[in-house]
């Protein structure tokens, strides 16, 4: 039987990350017994050994507070950690130490809820014996051994009311209008928002777009009385001919580009190539921010309680998951290392366009 554990959550929050601590704090207390121990930052915290303790006083009134109690770090990976030491700047392995720590502080197991980066670390961990339980985490919903991570619905709420607010204008104009939303390589935030507000256009790094048949889609509309349309574009959508824009290089990161800056260049040729009057909206980090949806807030919950239960069956070196309607597990060796991608010959991808949705391919 499982006594002590270990929590932190990494990588860029979402909304969702406060009911999952909540959810394991709750369990964990109230149905085995556990003390739990919350590490601040996500990796900086179980390095630096900054902690404090959980109970059920400090996740109460939490389950729709945006972000995370615990704070989070998308910079800090334990086994190539910065260091700075006389002006000097080195990465180090700090696992051993953190093992050690753990180890001292009598913390039996790891639930370490995050993104690809986070739970890569933690497969490591487990590689090097660490009791560890992943938890799944990003608005991206990238991560290929779930259906779906939490915190993604929410954000896919956020865009779709902002694209329903930018139609009534884009009318009044009769402009084009640009949405940029997050995703990084992948086009879920993207598609499901563009669906759900309904975009004229949604641009997509699974589907390189030809500018000209953005224009013409955009043309084609006004020929039809309609003098307005919406393009929604995934921050990492490229072009046939380009690249992905990148908006700058965040140097100590793990993962140091972020992308950024497709949506001005769309809006920028669509004024030059159909002669529309055009603006861009960068949506940026509304995206991550505010309550999370009660989908959201259930599935969180689900996923933390199901955490709790994998720990204490003693299973390990495996991830919570959504499979269908159904709470699984999968091993953190299977979950980490592949993107999920929208599948550009997908359902979605094809009931889209026989509603008209242009693809620019
Ligand atoms: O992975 C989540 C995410 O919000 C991406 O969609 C985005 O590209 C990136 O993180 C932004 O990172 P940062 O918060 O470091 O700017």
């Amino acid at each position: 039987m499982i006594k002590k554990v270990g929590v932190l959550t990494g990588g860029g929050d979402c909304p969702g990350l406060n009911p999952v601590l909540r959810a394991i704090v709750k369990s964990g207390i109230n149905k085995y017994g556990w003390e739990i121990i919350g590490f601040k930052d996500g990796y900086h915290g179980l390095v630096e050994n900054d902690f404090i303790k959980l109970n059920p006083g400090n996740v109460s009134g939490i389950l729709d507070r945006g972000g995370t109690i615990l704070g989070s770090s998308n910079r800090d990976n334990p086994f190539n950690y910065k260091v700075v030491e006389k002006d000097a700047t080195k990465f180090v392995d700090k696992s051993d130490q953190v093992i050690s720590n753990l180890k001292d502080m009598g913390i039996e197991a790891m639930i370490l809820i995050g993104g690809d980066g986070t739970l890569t670390s933690g497969r490591d961990f487990a590689r090097k014996g660490l009791k560890v339980i992943g938890v799944p985490k990003t608005i991206d919903n990238d991560l290929s051994a779930t259906d779906l991570t939490f915190g993604f619905m929410t954000a896919v709420e956020t865009a779709t009311e902002a694209i329903d607010k930018l139609h009534s204008t884009a009318e009044s104009h009769h402009r084009v209008m640009v949405l940029e939303v997050m995703g990084r390589y992948a086009g879920w935030i993207a598609l499901e928002s563009g669906i759900a507000g309904g975009a004229d256009i949604i641009l997509i790094p699974e589907i390189p777009f030809d500018i000209q048949k953005v224009a013409a889609k955009v043309l084609g509309r006004k020929a039809a009385g309609k003098t307005f349309s919406i393009v929604v574009a995934a921050e990492g959508a490229k072009s046939i001919d380009g690249e992905v824009v990148v908006s700058h290089i965040v140097k100590d990161s793990p993962d140091p580009i972020r992308l950024g800056g497709i949506g001005q260049k769309v809006a920028n040729n669509l004024t030059t190539i159909a002669g529309f009057d055009s603006r861009v909206t960068v949506l940026g980090h509304l995206q991550r921010g505010g309550s999370p949806s009660a989908f959201d807030r259930i599935l969180s919950t689900r996923f933390g309680a199901a955490a709790v239960e994998l720990a204490q069956s003693g299973d390990f070196g495996k991830m919570v998951s959504l499979k269908g309607n159904e709470i699984t597990a999968v091993s953190l060796e299977e979950a980490v290392g592949k993107l999920k991608t929208v599948n550009p010959q997908g359902e979605l991808i094809r009931f889209a366009k026989n509603i008209g949705v242009g693809f620019g391919d």
